[in-house]
């Protein structure tokens, strides 16, 4: 492996700002679309194509037919998060540099360093006897409107033997995962109005009602200092995970203590107690505030009263919850819990079911062969906090979806000082060379 160009070339995709979530950065995702077309390209995808958006377009290819070979799908996002805050990045965002075996960048990790390990697994001669297909879509930190939009139009897009989506890490160093579930999203903005305009708080403070205050008593009527969620209904569809599972998760190298310390870095952990971290992380739903806007912000003091306050927040969900009742939930627990003197509003800004996968298809077995073989270990089975969107829709198109990957648990993903530490990344390159050989050796399945 020339590991000296594979990483320049990487260099080039990691340099492109493509953060789907912020127009003035279309450009940038619609020059990453173009890095990952000129890549397919070069696999020899012939016609490549560019679908439902010139900004955010879902790139699409089929390598070259063989014929009596598997389908393969392979699912990425070449879109990132915002990169702020700035000032806490060691180093810029979008100038990609290593440093003690670890490659910093947003989207080293999530996911383009994930996508173009796949890619350069295929670029890694012989050539296995698969016919691949790539979705490489640009809007997954945004909901993916794009592709389900196409998904509707053209279903057959996603026809396959087996779905390959590398968008997460192992469970601990040395330790690959497959994942069994995702938690699903609903990302609202909820807003709450008091006056007609702010005011004057000498004049009115004591009598007026003031935006800020308002909306922090909802946000703490939604979610109780306990952890628990008091939208009626919520929980309802919630199923603890069975017995063998949570046994099977006690043998995870996962150690609660270290995850405070050394992952969150905080003072102690929330959430509800009688449950494990773990359940907590990956098998029950949360509520989060992601920010708050309105009012006064700026340098200096200033005595106002807000008429306006918006929160952004979300809910992950989980197996049996659904995106469409979770919405309505919540839009009820805010007219319900609203006081009469505030006019309260909830917009939904995007979303994703939770996904379910069955893990008995005889590809995962040859996935985790290809690790063992390389690694020294194999896939451990694991449940994902994170959203993929789209991922529902694969599984229900028929295809088995294997959800895997090779970062690590410490990567930062969405924080500052994103990294790919890069001996993931050369196993990684050699763990699905070897997959897509084992897949193709077995033929149709
Ligand atoms: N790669 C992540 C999903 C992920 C993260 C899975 C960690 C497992 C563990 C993905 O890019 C992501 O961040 N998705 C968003 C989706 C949302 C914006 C709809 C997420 O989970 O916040
Ligand atoms: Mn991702
Ligand atoms: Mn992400």
């Amino acid at each position: 492996m020339d590991q000296e160009r594979l990483l320049r070339e990487l260099y080039e995709f990691l340099r492109i700002p493509s953060v789907s979530t912020l127009p003035a950065h279309n450009k940038d995702c619609r020059a990453a679309a173009e890095w990952v077309a000129a890549e397919l390209r070069r696999l020899g995808c012939r016609d490549v194509e560019f679908l439902g958006s010139d900004t955010h377009p879902v790139v699409f290819g089929k390598g070259p037919d063989v014929p009596g070979a598997p389908t393969l799908l392979i699912y990425g996002h070449y879109d990132v998060q915002p990169p702020d805050p700035l000032n806490e990045w060691t180093r810029p965002p979008f100038e990609p540099a290593v440093s003690d075996g670890k490659l910093y960048a947003r989207g080293s990790a999530d996911d383009k360093g994930q996508v173009f390990c796949l890619l350069k697994a295929i670029a890694a001669s012989p050539r296995p006897p698969v016919n691949f297909r790539f979705l490489i879509e640009g809007e997954e930190e945004y909901g993916s409107k794009v592709l389900f939009d196409l998904l509707k139009r053209e279903p057959q897009r996603v026809r396959a033997d087996v779905a390959l989506v590398a968008d997460m890490s192992y469970v601990a160093p040395g330790w690959p995962a497959v994942y069994t579930t995702l938690r699903g999203l609903c990302y609202a903005e909820i807003t709450v109005r008091t006056s007609k305009t702010d005011l004057h708080s000498g004049e009115y403070g004591g009598a007026a009602p003031n935006a800020h205050e308002e909306l922090a008593r909802l946000l703490t009527r939604l979610k109780g200092a306990d952890g628990k969620i008091n939208i009626p209904g919520f929980y309802a569809p919630v199923k603890r995970p069975g017995k063998s599972e949570l046994a099977a998760w006690k043998k995870l190298p996962f150690n609660e203590k270290d995850f405070l310390n050394k992952r969150v870095q905080g003072k102690g952990l929330v959430g509800l107690k009688k449950y494990s971290v773990l359940e907590r992380l990956w098998a029950l739903p949360t509520f989060e505030i992601h920010g708050i806007l309105g009012g006064f912000t700026g340098e200096g003091a200033k005595t106002v009263i807000p008429a306006e306050a918006t929160a952004k927040v979300s809910m992950r969900l989980v197996p049996n919850q659904e995106l469409a009742t979770v919405e309505r939930q919540l839009a009820a627990a805010v007219k319900r819990f609203a006081p009469k003197h505030v006019t309260a509003s909830v917009r939904f800004l995007h979303g994703a079911d939770p996904a379910q996968i069955k893990v008995d298809h005889p590809a995962f077995q040859l996935l985790s062969q290809a690790f063992k073989e390389v690694t020294g270990r194999a896939t451990v089975l694991a449940r994902a906090g994170g959203s993929i969107p789209v991922v529902p829709a694969l599984a229900s198109a028929g295809a088995p979806v294997i959800l895997t990957g090779i970062g690590l648990p410490d990567d930062r993903l969405h924080a500052p000082n994103e990294k790919l530490d890069l001996k993931q990344l050369w196993d990684g390159i050699e763990v699905f060379q070897r997959f897509y050989a084992l897949l193709g050796g077995a033929g149709r399945m």
